[in-house]
């Protein structure tokens, strides 16, 4: 891991035992609370890895990357989900941007230095678009975990940014359900336990094809002005 990546760590520690910590609730702005009638899913941070490479293939599936003929390393899994506002009315041509881990827990980025091989067939972060109905799907493999910072290991996770004009951008991460490391993930620690709820998504394998799908929803708080 680079200096950068490991002082944005150290400054994430700090931040959070400033804060008094673990179990803390996330605090967020709603200006018209009285009338949500979902909640909201929770805000995180965008992390070190945001990706800043360009790259030709960007599509839903992550599994493979053009020109190359192999496939991604790892546990293949889809996950799908229904992007709605607070009061539950589909968000369509919404933005999405995914970006993960390989298997192995390592990203392809600058920033992730830890010698840890990186998966050339893996595509590492897409673009998605919502469709009328608000919903979105993409196809990749299951992140690996890696460590943090100290004894912080991050358990497995998709980093989340949705963007539309007229609603508030959201950056958050989804998590694996019955992963260990999610009890002890200092960022899984500051939401409530009904926060980490929303975020936390329960995979079922195909009988057949071995897959693991998972839905994943996400409730964008539209602004009140539009
Ligand atoms: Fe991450």
């Amino acid at each position: 891991m680079t200096l950068k990546s490991k002082s944005w760590w150290r400054r994430r520690l700090l931040k959070l035992s400033a804060l008094g910590a673990t179990g803390m609730l996330f605090t967020r702005a709603l200006s018209d609370e009285k009338l949500a009638r979902l909640a909201l899913t929770p805000d995180q941070t965008e992390g070190p890895f945001y990706p800043n490479n360009n790259q030709l293939d960007t599509d839903m599936d992550l599994t493979r990357v053009q020109g190359r003929q192999e496939s991604a390393k790892g546990q293949v899994i889809e996950v799908n989900g229904r992007v709605t506002d607070q009061f539950g009315e589909p968000v369509s041509k919404a933005i999405i941007d995914v970006w993960q881990a390989n298997s192995l827990g390592k990203y392809h980025h600058e920033r992730d230095s830890r010698r840890v091989q990186i998966d050339e067939n893996f595509q590492g972060w897409g673009t998605l678009f919502t469709d009328d109905a608000g919903e979105y799907y993409f196809k990749t493999i299951k992140p690996g975990a890696y460590p943090a910072d100290g004894k912080w290991v991050r358990p497995p996770h998709i980093h989340f940014k949705v963007a539309k004009r007229g609603y508030r951008e959201l950056t958050t991460q989804m998590y694996f359900s019955g992963e260990e490391l999610n009890r002890k993930d200092l960022l899984l620690l500051e939401l409530s336990e009904q926060e980490q709820k929303q975020l936390i998504v329960d995979f079922i394998r195909d009988q057949q094809t071995a897959i693991l799908s998972g839905r994943f929803d996400i409730v964008l708080s539209k602004l009140s002005d539009t």
